[in-house]
């Protein structure tokens, strides 16, 4: 049997089994399984022996633990190092290596034509978009090494400072602003924050003036999609700005991650999209 697992703590509620044992069945990987398994910083040591030992192929590491399990590693794919955020786990060579797939996952989410109106993706046009990112969290690193790589132009704010400013250090091009404020025009705002998980909450940063036609393309991009649609997507699509929840990120990354253990790149269509509703 080829055993995957999600760690996490909590877990309960991660959807990484569902879409990798849905993709496990489609093709045909008869002798393998993915689980999720709730663990302690104690036990990070035992997991990567175990895929030492083959008794595990592969693992998605989530919250809190895409930093904390880089120590036991033996290397890190670029993305994982630039961003210091780890969410997939493979032995090649003997060697056990961390992958961001996260970058990537969102990457191709935000590259989707629909999503801008037209029928291609141009290959640089997120080069000097002005992207506002909300929260300095486990994943935003992820967010901003993305958006960097495409030259986005990228200013940052979080609640607490200096997690902007740690973040400023891995990233010296981003602007970091006070809590509250915002650029006067975004073409992306991403919100990065827990704020949106339990309903009704918002986060304080007003865009009541988002509401006219010159900002009708702005995105409004939550990585929350558990609900569907925070208050954040809520408020941005009455004002008739575009909007888009966490759901293409969450299916990119784990087709991605899908790749790195099976050399398997699923598609992602209405079946799988739907599966996570
Ligand atoms: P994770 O690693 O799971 O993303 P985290 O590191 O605690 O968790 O990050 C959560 C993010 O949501 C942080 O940016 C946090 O802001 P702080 O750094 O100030 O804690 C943000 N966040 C959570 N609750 C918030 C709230 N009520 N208002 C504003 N930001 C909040």
């Amino acid at each position: 049997m080829k055993k995957y697992l999600v760690i996490g703590n909590p877990i309960e509620h991660s959807f990484s089994p569902l879409i990798h044992n849905h993709w496990i069945k489609k093709y045909h990987l008869i002798d393998s399984i993915y689980e999720k398994k709730k663990i302690e910083k104690k036990d990070l040591k035992n997991i990567i022996e175990d895929i030492r030992e083959d008794k595990i192929v592969g693992v998605n590491v989530t919250v809190p633990f895409k930093k904390l399990i880089i120590p036991f590693l033996d290397k890190l794919d670029f993305a994982a190092k630039e961003t210091q955020s780890v969410n997939t786990l493979f032995k090649t060579n003997n060697k056990i290596v961390g992958y961001n797939t996260d970058s990537r996952g969102f990457l191709d989410s935000i590259q989707q034509p629909h999503l801008w109106g037209s029928n291609s993706i141009a290959p640089n046009f997120l080069k000097g978009k002005h992207v506002f990112v909300i929260g300095a969290g486990g994943v935003t690193s992820s967010i901003i090494s993305a958006l960097k790589s495409e030259g986005a132009k990228i200013v940052l704010s979080n609640r607490t400072r200096e997690k902007a400013n740690q973040l400023k250090k891995l990233f010296p091009d981003i602007e970091v602003i006070d809590w509250g404020k915002r650029p006067p025009n975004c073409n992306i705002v991403i919100n990065t924050t827990s704020v949106g998980l339990t309903k009704d909450e918002e986060i304080k940063i007003d865009f009541s003036d988002y509401d006219n036609d010159s900002h009708k393309n702005t995105l409004f991009y939550d990585l929350i999609y558990n609900p569907k649609e925070t208050m954040f997507l809520k408020k941005a699509r009455l004002r008739g700005n575009k909007t888009m929840n966490g759901k293409m990120m969450f299916l990119n990354q784990a087709k991605y991650a899908f790749n790195i253990w099976t050399k398997i790149l699923p598609k992602i269509n209405d079946e799988e999209i739907k599966l996570l509703d």
